[in-house]
């Protein structure tokens, strides 16, 4: 059968519900659920950055953030790195960035943990994270 007859023997409803299902996955895409396809090396590393780069040099104080390939990478009061994904569990946008020591969404205000619990009722999802890997001036983000 040929695709126009398929299409004609399906109805015009039929196509459109394809035709949406299909746009709904572009928008979510759109939306910031591409950090799925972060695809893992052999060693588990999503991506790597140098810490003696320009974007590596941002991350030098508590506090410090930057956004590298839908993944907030922060450092802690403490001082040690911690990363989760930026697309808000609420609805799945991309708004995380890291304050007051916590992943917090600017949209609607959902916090959470550097653990990925959530702390109000719009993180009650929680907060995908990222495993972290230093060796020497390489920062690795790892496979959840
Ligand atoms: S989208 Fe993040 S709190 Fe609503």
């Amino acid at each position: 059968m040929e695709r126009k007859e398929f299409m004609k023997s399906i109805g015009q409803g039929a196509a459109f519900t394809l035709t949406f299902s299909c746009l709904s996955g572009c928008l979510e895409a759109e939306n910031g659920l591409a950090d799925q396809a972060l695809i893992p090396d052999a060693n588990g590393v999503l991506f790597s950055l140098d810490l003696n780069s320009s974007e590596g040099q941002s991350l030098k104080s508590p506090g410090d953030y930057i956004i590298k390939n839908t993944v907030v990478i922060a450092v802690n009061q403490q001082g040690n790195y911690v990363a989760a994904t930026q697309v808000c569990s609420h609805k799945t946008i991309k708004q995380v960035i890291f304050r007051n020591d916590e992943f917090y969404c600017t949209e609607h205000g959902a916090r959470f943990t550097q653990q990925g619990v959530g702390l109000n009722s719009d993180a009650s999802k929680g907060l995908l994270i990222y495993p972290i890997q230093v060796q020497g001036q390489t920062l690795s983000i790892l496979a959840p």
